[in-house]
């Protein structure tokens, strides 16, 4: 079904002036890239580009940990069956078993390469739990700090394995060709070398016969979101403009408990992580009551869409008049400051002692379960793109990602398509379709496409507002012009663009409530959503079925 939005069909750019040719080039310098990068370099060239810098992305920030099995009473079959419950019938099980069984391995792995994860009785290292675990089996580092460790462990080992780093530079779309039996190809990718400012210094094309892809998500297309400023869906749009699905972009987890400081608050949020409720922390209202209780057996600890829409339900009936947060019951939580100090420095920074008081939380955006369909090799539908990472949909995340579960898949995914690469490389092809006119939007139309995806396409959808989200992004692709400045921020709005116009078409398609696509239209899970939605963009319109 094609909504009547026209997208951009290519980004606005000036004339490519330098080529350069490699064999693998990766965008995006999270665990998945970084884990990718360092599997194909022994043997290949490598150029990793990220428009920032190499620590900017979603991993740096991840809290809670690595989920894997590493406690000899917990299996992997718990942890398959675990994900494939939180994942709301979508998950695909042969991808679960297989990131299941090998997330061990990555642990490991990321310790032989000099991870410090906090030590404890299994293996070496310290177990907790999360929301819709039914053991403890998250590996975590500096308590709370577990993703900016994996960051530095993975950002290290790039650089010592002889990778090229090119930070500050855009990957702006594909350049392709066919191969020599007529099949449709990567030829390479075109990237703006930026200045200090965000602005372009030149475009060249990076030649290899495989792209990885592994920008992440699309967080800050929502006005209040758990991500860094650079996860823009980067990656999930140019794929689109190339052509390529991608499935489940209507599923947005959003995480129950960032840090509320007020209903304006916009940008990145500070999260209080999962890893809190799972050691003993409990959801309160303003008037005192439980959120949680008797709306699912695993209460506090139900995963986390369950308990998102617990607390956006319970916010809308704004008891003792509080409709914009609930509060988070931390002080029972002993050697809390130890466990988790960098939440307890976000809390303090803002006049808040979470051992001594309540923590006011709301749900924001966090992690996108959908993205370009994907193998957990990485492959796709184009000869020569690969994606890994919260940038690809592998089905092992289905309607809704277990907690922790993100960071593994971005190892063990990476992991593969980097070795897979390293033993043979897709065939070189000459670039040879013409591109179609580019377009932009300006950087300042963000702030509406931020707050129209927040009001009508967050955690409870109505009909009424997923329109009034259609017709706000319509009128902001009506602004796209050839004639923009092309800026890191530009191409970043027109991406985002793009994005959420592909996820307001899948939610409005879906006529369900599933995983954490909630529509108070449709309430319950029907049968015959049972499937994927696959979104692509023909001739500029982003189409459906
Ligand atoms: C958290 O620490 O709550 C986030 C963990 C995750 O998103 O997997």
């Amino acid at each position: 079904m094609p909504s009547n939005n026209l997208v951009p069909r290519q980004l606005a750019a000036p004339e490519p002036t330098w080529t350069v040719t490699t064999d693998v080039v990766i965008l995006g310098s999270g665990a998945a890239g970084l884990s990718a990068a360092l599997a194909a370099r022994p043997v290949r060239d490598v150029v990793l580009i990220t428009k920032d810098v190499l620590a900017a992305g979603s991993t740096s920030w991840a809290q809670g940990g690595l989920a894997a099995v590493l406690d000899p009473n917990d299996s992997i079959e718990n942890h398959v069956q675990d994900t494939l419950e939180a994942g709301g019938g979508l998950c695909d099980e042969a991808a679960v078993r297989t990131l299941v069984s090998e997330a061990p391995t990555a642990i490991r792995y990321l310790m032989e390469l000099g991870a410090s994860f906090d030590p404890g009785a299994h293996e070496g290292v310290a177990l907790t739990r999360e929301g819709g675990h039914s053991h403890r089996r998250i590996v975590h580092a500096g308590g709370d700090q577990s993703g900016a460790e994996v960051q530095r462990t993975l950002d290290e080992s790039v650089r010592l394995a002889g990778v090229q780093v090119v930070e500050k530079a855009f990957g702006i779309d594909l350049v392709i060709g066919h191969t020599k039996s007529g099949v449709r190809a990567v030829a390479g990718v075109k990237v703006a070398i930026l200045d200090s400012n965000g602005g372009v210094e030149s475009v060249g094309i990076v030649y290899a016969p495989a792209v990885i892809v592994a920008t992440g998500g699309y967080g800050q297309v929502y006005a209040s979101t758990s991500n860094p400023p650079a996860v823009t869906g980067d990656g999930i749009a140019l794929a689109l403009r190339a052509g390529v699905a991608a499935s489940d972009l209507e599923f947005i987890q959003f995480h129950p408990t960032v840090l509320w400081v007020g209903s304006e608050a916009t940008g990145q949020q500070a999260l209080i992580s999962e890893a809190v409720r799972g050691e003993g922390a409990i959801l309160l209202d303003a008037a005192g009551g439980r959120v949680m209780a008797g709306v699912h057996p695993q209460e506090d600890l139900a995963p986390r869409d369950v308990v998102a829409a617990a607390i956006s339900r319970r916010m809308a009936e704004a008891p003792a008049g509080v409709d914009d947060h609930v509060y988070l019951d931390a002080r029972r939580i002993e050697n809390f400051e130890e466990r988790f100090p960098s939440i307890t420095a976000s809390c303090r920074n803002v006049g808040i002692d979470p051992v001594t008081e309540l923590i006011p939380v709301s749900p924001a955006a966090h992690y996108v379960c959908g993205g370009v369909k994907a193998t957990l090799d990485g492959t796709t539908s184009l000869q020569g793109l690969f994606v890994v990472g919260e940038a690809a949909c592998t089905g092992v995340h289905g309607a809704n990602r277990l907690a922790s579960n993100s960071l593994t898949e971005g190892v063990v995914a990476g992991t593969r398509v980097g070795r897979a690469l390293s033993w043979s490389l897709p065939e070189i092809v000459e670039p040879q379709e013409v591109e179609a006119d580019g377009a932009l939007i300006d950087s300042y139309h963000r702030a509406a496409l931020r707050n129209a995806m927040s009001k009508y396409v967050g955690v409870l959808r109505t009909p009424d507002g997923l329109e009034a989200a259609s017709a706000i992004l319509r009128t902001l692709a009506d602004n796209a012009s050839a004639a923009v400045v092309p800026t890191r921020k530009a191409f970043e709005a027109t991406n985002m663009l793009t994005i959420a116009t592909a996820v307001v078409a899948a939610a409005k398609a879906r006529t369900e409530s599933r995983g954490c696509h909630r529509r108070t239209d449709f309430a319950e899970p029907l049968a015959a959503w049972e499937r994927h939605l696959m979104c692509r963009i023909v001739d500029g319109r982003v189409e459906v079925d």
